[in-house]
């Protein structure tokens, strides 16, 4: 079965239970700042999942292009992944455990759909603990299907908040007992007759969330008003089990990126352990990075948030290229080139921004290539017997002179370099980090305070105001909201006069003065792009979207779209009226990446 036709069957099931197919969202969450990536496939759902509600139903399914760096350090076994597809279905106060579960089931095991041994199946439920009870609806479902199936009852786990709890995405947010569901990957003849949770032969193939809770920001749970179901299928792990291949990189999505890679370093895959974990890493890290760039947002190599993460992806590939003696330059985006095809028809801005793509990688090379030669010349400063985890630290640290090649250089002259010494002096450093930007995350929108939402509605304000300003090439490019501000960027190649800043934020204020209403209305992708909304149009489902418009309303109260001043495709929450935000203040206007421009800006009450 190819990737496309397992996407297609998830969907075309969910859409025979009645679920409507929704387009994945970017990788960049909107206004959230709580997080960097999208994680899961729950996670641009999380409004709706608290109970707002969504304007295509309360039955949904997609396929979802997720990014984990949690798990990278796992990255180069068989299954683990930093970009990786999560098939999904929802249920938005509707269905709960029973037909979930009933719904995993036959997908899996049905002839008609996926059709997989039963008795390589094995599950597990959430056992309780002090925040929830254990969890025996979902154990019981469970007893009935696999005790009509002839499967032993041994196969059903009964396990604790570290495996089978899953949420919330970011700091707060709905979350619940999970119920994860596992095949097993070995021979077939040696199934054991329980599940064991320590043998990476049981791999986690899907997991039904049953979000019951909303996690609140002093680390308590309150019940949710009407309780959900989240499910996350592994497009990944799937294929490679319904194919019978013993790893994930065996299947055609990683296939094509494994070959470039043994023609790139003249070595073969399968072979040698070591040899193996490098090319995988390498090939998991350029789709990664190809995907970040790629996605619409203009995010590209840098020392903060996003940028950074895939400068460390960038370069650890490289890393592991030279490890497997790739001598050339420039060869990382050959390997993007083979994850670009892969899913130029599936996730179309791939191919659009191919360009960009490839350049970056070329750029970070670049780079990188100069790092690693800066970092050589202190190295040589350093006489050889001083090379200790320290110095390992203080390269790293002030050249970004990688642990891996000091040990390298340092085993050349037979010197090791103390590699826990150095892990003590990152960990010092990130503990240190990490406070600090968990005091920048701080009361963020996933919080949906007043002053957040009224920034969220100010950023629609913004980019008409732009528009009106700099012309209609003028399109938003992501932002980023906290309670103290708001960050914009939109896609512009100049920097922006004097004037022009003046008058962006006098028209801005002339809208709040105006005290325009802000009307959410649902309507189809189609009337809202006919209507001239601002926002994404690629969708292949033709979902119904929410429009928020801030105008003046006709006669019949509806909102005046002839000559709103806003009109955009969004999920909210947004202030009633635009009177309300205050004074509208840019502190900043500088270049964010190429093509794009960056705003600062608060509101003043
Ligand atoms: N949100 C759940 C997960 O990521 C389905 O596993």
């Amino acid at each position: 079965m190819t990737a496309n036709e397992l996407r297609q069957k998830y969907l075309n099931f969910f859409q025979e239970k009645n679920h409507a197919a929704i387009s994945s969202a970017s990788l960049i969450p909107e206004n959230d700042p709580t997080v960097l990536f999208t994680t899961a496939g729950m996670h641009p759902l999380v409004p709706y999942l608290l109970g707002e509600k969504h304007p295509t139903g309360n039955r949904l399914t997609n396929s979802q292009k997720c990014i984990r760096t949690d798990d990278i350090d796992e990255v180069g076994d068989a299954t683990h992944h930093t970009f990786f597809e999560m098939m999904g279905n929802w249920s938005l106060g509707d269905y709960f455990k029973k037909e979930a579960i009933d719904f995993s089931w036959e997908f899996l095991t049905s002839s008609k759909w996926l059709n997989l041994d039963k008795n390589r199946l094995a599950v597990s439920v959430f056992k309780g603990d002090e925040d929830a009870p254990y969890d025996e609806e979902a154990y019981k479902i469970w007893q009935e299907i696999f005790s009509k199936n002839n499967i032993p009852e041994a196969r059903i786990a009964k396990l604790p908040k570290k495996n089978n709890w899953w949420g919330p995405a970011g700091l707060t947010g709905p979350c619940g007992p999970d119920s994860e569901m596992f095949y097993w990957a070995g021979e077939a003849d040696k199934v054991p007759a329980s599940f064991n949770d320590d043998n990476d032969l049981w791999v986690e193939i899907w997991n039904d969330v049953f979000m019951q809770y909303n996690k609140l920001a002093d680390g308590s749970f309150e019940l949710l008003k009407k309780p959900n179901v989240d499910t996350g299928l592994g497009l990944e792990r799937v294929l490679a089990v319904i194919n019978g291949k013993s790893d994930n990189y065996q299947t055609e999505l990683f296939s094509g990126l494994i070959n470039k890679i043994e023609e790139l370093s003249n070595k073969k895959y399968g072979i040698d352990k070591e040899t193996d974990k490098s090319m995988r890493i390498i090939a998991d890290h350029i789709k990664a990075a190809a995907c970040i760039i790629g996605d619409d947002k203009g995010i590209t190599p840098s020392n903060t948030d996003q940028g950074y993460v895939v400068r460390r992806l960038i370069r650890r590939a490289i890393r592991h290229g030279r490890q497997l003696g790739i001598e050339k330059k420039y060869w990382t985006k050959e390997v993007a080139e083979m994850a670009i095809a892969v899913y130029k028809n599936i996730y179309n801005e791939l191919e659009k921004n191919k360009h960009s793509i490839l350049e970056n990688l070329d750029k970070e090379e670049e780079k990188f290539i100069r790092t690693l030669e800066k970092g050589l010349i202190e190295f040589k400063k350093i006489s050889i017997a001083d090379i200790n985890g320290e110095a390992a630290f203080n390269l790293y640290q002030s050249y970004g002179f990688p642990i891996e090649i000091t040990e390298e250089l340092a085993q050349e002259s037979g010197i090791k370099v103390d590699r826990k010494r150095f892990e003590e002096e990152l960990k010092k450093h990130q503990d240190l980090s990490r406070t600090a930007s968990a005091g920048k995350f701080k009361g963020g929108l996933a919080d949906s305070s007043e002053e957040t939402t009224k920034l969220h509605t100010a950023a629609h304000l913004l980019l008409a105001a732009l528009r009106k300003v700099l012309g209609e090439q003028v399109t938003q490019k992501g932002s980023n909201i906290t309670s103290e501000r708001l960050r914009f960027d939109f896609a512009y190649s100049e920097k922006m006069t004097p004037e022009q800043i003046k008058e962006t934020e006098d028209l801005v204020n002339w809208a709040i003065i105006a005290n325009f209403p802000v009307v959410c209305e649902e309507l189809s992708l189609e009337e809202a792009k006919n209507r001239g909304a601002m926002g994404v149009f690629d969708s292949k489902y033709g979902e119904r979207v929410k429009v928020y418009t801030a105008s003046k309303l006709t006669a019949d109260g509806t909102p005046d779209i002839n000559s709103a001043f806003s009109q955009e495709i969004c999920g909210g929450p947004h202030v009633d009226n635009t009177g309300i935000l205050g004074k509208f203040k840019i502190q900043k206007e500088e270049s964010s990446s190429a093509g794009v421009r960056r705003i600062k800006a608060i509101l003043q009450n």
